[in-house]
């Protein structure tokens, strides 16, 4: 029935009497099926994406539809947060050497750009960004005006992930300058909104849920640390990026002492523990990180803790898990009070798991050591019967490091064959699978799964993203305070019409315009352009009360000359506590013409 399956159990069998170990011949079968699914999940996922996705017609230019699926369920919209995660996905895979991606991820970054700039329920993008936290819009990009579960805060956040993840290849690639003024307007938009609306509620990643989510707030905490570095890079001031600490300092109150709270700041009547948080702690995966990172990695006590008894949960939650014992992998779903669709298992949250798993492997190989204490002790009996509270070491191939090490492992890979199992010979996937039978059901092909299957197997074959600078995060304050960006939003409109190519910067005489630095100015966005007007914009947070002298800059191609406006314009930046101001120029000066080099 498994058509993977059933080529590989022919080569086990003719191996079998050469090969000892059972688990050998078992992991080459779950080899060979993992090779295929993830050539299946990728193109699954790239066939819904428009405008050239075989499963998504009408679907605009670098938009990603979440399933094909029209009617019960009806997720035929692009989501902020599954576009995001599913571009990354696909930001990684070409960064690992795919490069035949390259015109999907222009394609997602042209169509964020305008997508950003779009007025919906959540509310418009200027002048206080409010629309950003939109959580879905139609396959062609524009507003979805249905009641649903806004705003959602985490899609900004992962957005600017995506695209600071393909600026760095840009930089590391002689491109900064396209990093510069085409990538980075767009990820400033959304760290200035994580910076300022970061201490508000908003919907979960279920969109079902308003309250304050642990994989939201991990996700908003990494966006600003790596916007920091990227903005240190560029050149430019990020704005929204000083209140990481503070994150970082409210993610550390999800943990009740046993397990992580998913959501607070709520009271619906449940326990909080959800695949959320093993889906936050794998989209923050550091490579680099060390297991006592309060970002909390996989590989922390905390998150290991967590996993544990969120797996003893559903474990005894579906009838497709009965019988199988801790330590083995099971199907593992959203939360057990769920009753959408009946309540399953979610295919990528089985692999999700799978993933946590060979994270944290890779940490503790990555660093030589493990440490076990009283907060992860439960979590390795399970599958080291003898593991004691100590630091281990990492050793020869029979040390207790490399056993227990092989036991995570062999417990990773065990949930990936329970996927295996539920996946149908075709190797399409779901949303969901039947918590009694096992059979496949909810939104068909649904991109997310297709793209959690792929990271899982990025993964497991030992393909790591970059690190994100863990390492740098400036740890928490010791007193957790209600905060938000400080200053003023001024928000810069400026109608210049432009030739394909050319740029437009403010530049002024504070820091954050760059004080009068060409190099230090800040690029405006061109998402809002269109024939009936040129608009470029821009928005940067000003100190209270301070008098601003500025003007427009137009970048030119082919090294021909910066062309200055002929004034110097100036503003008055309100007194705290104002609300944002939005300035209203049109251009004045000479304007360029292209080098056509
Ligand atoms: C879509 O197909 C057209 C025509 O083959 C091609 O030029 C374009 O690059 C494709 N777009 C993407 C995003 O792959
Ligand atoms: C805002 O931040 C404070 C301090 O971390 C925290 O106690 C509070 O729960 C946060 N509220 C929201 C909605 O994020
Ligand atoms: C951490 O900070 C150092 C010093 O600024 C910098 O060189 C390095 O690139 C940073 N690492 C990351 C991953 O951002
Ligand atoms: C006017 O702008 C130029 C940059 O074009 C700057 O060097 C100069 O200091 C500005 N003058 C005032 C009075 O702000
Ligand atoms: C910019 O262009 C729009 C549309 O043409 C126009 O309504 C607006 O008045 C212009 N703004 C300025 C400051 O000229």
């Amino acid at each position: 029935m498994h058509f993977f399956r059933s080529v590989v159990g022919l080569v086990s069998i003719l191996l079998s009497e050469t090969l000892a170990a059972p688990s050998d011949l078992r992991s080459r079968d779950l080899n060979s099926f993992i090779a295929a699914e993830r050539a299946i999940a990728l193109q699954g996922a790239l066939n819904n994406i428009g405008p050239n996705g075989s499963a998504v017609p009408g679907a605009g230019a670098g938009f990603v539809v979440a399933s094909p699926s029209k009617v019960n369920p009806d997720y035929f919209f692009t989501w902020t947060r599954d576009s995001a995660l599913t571009l990354k996905m696909l930001i990684d895979e070409f960064i690992f050497g795919n490069t035949a991606l390259l015109p999907t991820i222009w394609g997602y970054v042209h169509a964020q750009a305008k997508l950003q700039t779009v007025s919906n329920p959540s509310g418009t993008f200027l002048p206080a960004g409010l629309g950003l936290a939109e959580p879905k819009y139609q396959v062609d990009g524009t507003r979805f005006n249905g009641a649903w579960g806004r705003p959602q805060r985490d899609g900004p956040a992962l957005r600017a992930i995506a695209l600071m993840t393909f600026s760095n290849w840009l930089i590391d690639n002689g491109q900064k300058s396209t990093a510069k003024t085409i990538i980075w307007p767009i990820i400033s938009n959304d760290l200035s909104y994580v910076g300022q609306y970061w201490n508000q509620t908003g919907f979960d990643l279920w969109e079902e849920t308003l309250g304050s989510s642990f994989f939201t707030v991990q996700n908003q905490h990494r966006s600003l640390v790596q916007g920091a570095q990227l903005a240190k890079d560029l050149g430019v001031t990020c704005t929204g990026c000083d209140q990481a600490p503070e994150l970082l300092c409210f993610l550390q109150s999800f943990w009740n002492g046993e397990y992580i709270v998913s959501n607070i700041n709520i009271n619906n009547g449940r326990t909080g523990l959800d695949g959320n948080s093993i889906l936050g702690s794998i989209s923050v995966f550091d490579i680099d990180a060390y297991c006592n990172s309060p970002t909390i990695q996989p590989c922390n006590s905390q998150a290991l803790a967590n996993f544990k008894v969120l797996m003893d949960t559903f474990r005894t939650t579906y009838t497709i898990n009965n019988g199988i014992p801790e330590g083995q992998g099971i199907a593992v779903g959203r939360y057990g009070e769920d009753v959408y669709q009946g309540g399953n298992p979610w295919y990528l949250i089985t692999n999700a798991a799978a993933e946590f798993l060979y994270d944290a492997v890779a940490q503790w190989k990555a660093r030589h050591n493990l440490i076990v204490d009283e907060t992860s002790l439960a979590f390795f009996k399970d599958l080291y019967p003898t593991v004691t509270v100590r630091q281990y070491n990492s050793g020869n191939a029979n040390s207790p490091f490399a056993q227990i090490m092989n036991a995570v492992t062999a417990y990773a890979d065990s949930f990936v064959a329970v996927a295996e199992k539920y996946i149908p010979a075709d190797g399409h996937l779901a949303e969901q699978f039947n918590r009694d039978t096992g059979v496949l059901l909810s939104a068909v092909d649904l991109t997310w799964s297709y793209a959690a299957f792929v990271t899982m197997s990025q993964r497991r074959a030992g393909q790591y993203p970059a690190s994100w600078g863990t390492r740098n995060a400036t740890a928490p304050p010791a007193t957790c305070a209600a905060t938000s960006t400080q200053g003023i939003n001024v928000v810069f409109n400026v109608n210049a019409s432009t030739y394909f190519g050319e740029n437009i910067y403010v530049i002024g005489n504070t820091d954050d315009l760059g004080a009068w630095d060409i190099a230090n100015s800040l690029p405006l966005g061109a998402g809002g352009y269109t024939s009936e007007r040129p608009l470029w914009s821009a928005s940067a947070y000003l100190n209270a009360g301070e008098s601003v002298s500025y003007k427009y800059v137009r970048q030119e191609n082919c090294d021909q000359p910066y062309i200055y406006e002929t004034l110097n314009r100036t503003l008055t930046v309100p007194a705290c506590g104002s609300a944002s101001i939005t300035e209203e120029d049109a251009w004045v000066g000479p304007v360029g013409t292209s080098g056509n080099c």
